[in-house]
């Protein structure tokens, strides 16, 4: 039984324009101990699909599928049973770590709270516990510098603390949402092996909000690539970089040469994201895919199995993906 299973889950948003179908039927699975990566342009739906999982939707959201933790049914939970497992097996890391720091008050007050309040530890324990932590994800002097304020970290250090505080409760499922996209890159990178580190010394599963394929290489196991709410591919990590069998993903991995200037600079992908209040009819790329056509406008394509454990969502060949972009539409660049 996977940890974490979410079978056709859509999110969708009522807003005075209209409604914006943010998700729109995503399935994925994360065994216990593993690492599942999403990963698309932004607006793709990435964040809202946790946030659905975790019951964290914006007032004028609503969710509809299954998402089960453990077995147990926890989309539209009720909020008592949510609570709890917020609180002692699923953390949550945001991109900007004063979201869930406390400006005014020092780390070791902050931390030793969440284990008084969950754990019921007293006060010495728990800040024992803390300053433990803080050494786990590698601040120096943790036990002086627990005493600090969250300002007085650098952004590096001030994203391990919040790791540190998510990680009191010890969660089976860490989440964590665009984690390094502020940090440096070799902050980054630092920040990548410390989830794994932590992953093996504490057996938690991991999954991994990002836009940048990037960080997503030799960090985890498999890989979603979410565009427009849908998935559009769904690979084991190496197998996905070695052969990107979607447009959208070979555009992600900016496989695509800059034919319009001749130089081997990279093209990003041309266009922009679907509005989501009024997304295309078929596929939600089709308007910047350059094997596009009239066809992919008539039915949403089905995610497909294509190998061992991967699938994706396109109605043209894959041998035609391979072969690499049309003539036709390298001819008509500007
Ligand atoms: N409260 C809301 N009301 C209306 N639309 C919303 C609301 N929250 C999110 N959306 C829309 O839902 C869509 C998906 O948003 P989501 O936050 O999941 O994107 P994302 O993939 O996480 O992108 P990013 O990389 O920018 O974080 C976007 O079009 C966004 O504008
Ligand atoms: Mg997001």
């Amino acid at each position: 039984m996977p940890l974490l299973e979410i079978d056709d889950l859509s999110v969708s948003f009522d807003t005075p324009d209209g409604t914006v179908s943010a998700v729109r039927g995503v399935s994925m699975a994360l065994e216990a101990g593993k690492t599942l990566a999403i990963v698309g342009e932004s607006g793709s739906g990435k964040s809202q699909t946790a946030f659905a999982a975790l019951g964290l939707l914006a007032k004028n959201g609503r969710a509809t599928g299954s998402v089960r933790f453990e077995g147990e049914e926890i989309l539209n939970a009720p909020l008592k049973a949510l609570n709890k497992i917020r609180a002692e097996k699923i953390a949550m890391v945001f991109q900007d770590p004063m979201t869930s720091l406390n400006p005014y008050m020092r780390v070791s007050d902050q931390m030793s709270e969440v284990l008084i309040h969950h754990k019921g530890m007293g006060k010495k324990d728990a800040v024992a516990e803390a300053v433990r932590m803080l050494d786990a994800v590698h601040i120096p002097s943790a036990r002086e510098r627990i005493r600090l304020y969250p300002h007085e970290f650098s952004g590096g250090m001030r994203q391990r603390v919040m790791i540190a505080m998510s990680l009191l409760c010890r969660p089976r499922l860490l989440i964590a949402d665009e984690p390094t996209t502020a940090l440096d890159v070799t902050v980054q990178a630092q920040i990548m092996s410390l989830f794994s580190e932590l992953q093996s010394e504490f057996g938690m599963a991991l999954l991994l909000i990002t836009h940048d394929l990037g960080v997503v290489a030799g960090s985890c196991e498999d890989v979603v690539v979410m565009y427009g709410g849908r998935i559009m591919e769904k690979a084991p990590v190496d197998p996905l970089f070695a052969d990107p069998v979607h447009p959208y993903t070979l555009g992600l991995l900016g496989a695509i040469p800059r034919v319009d200037t001749g130089t081997e600079e990279l093209l990003t992908i041309p266009g922009a994201p679907p509005n989501m209040t009024n997304p295309p009819p078929g596929c939600p790329f089709r308007p910047r895919c350059a094997w596009g056509g009239d066809d992919c406008d008539a039915v949403v394509p089905p995610l497909d199995p294509v190998g061992p454990n991967r699938s994706r969502a396109c109605i043209r060949p894959v041998e035609t993906i391979r072969e690499g972009i049309p003539a036709a539409y390298e001819e008509a660049l500007p």
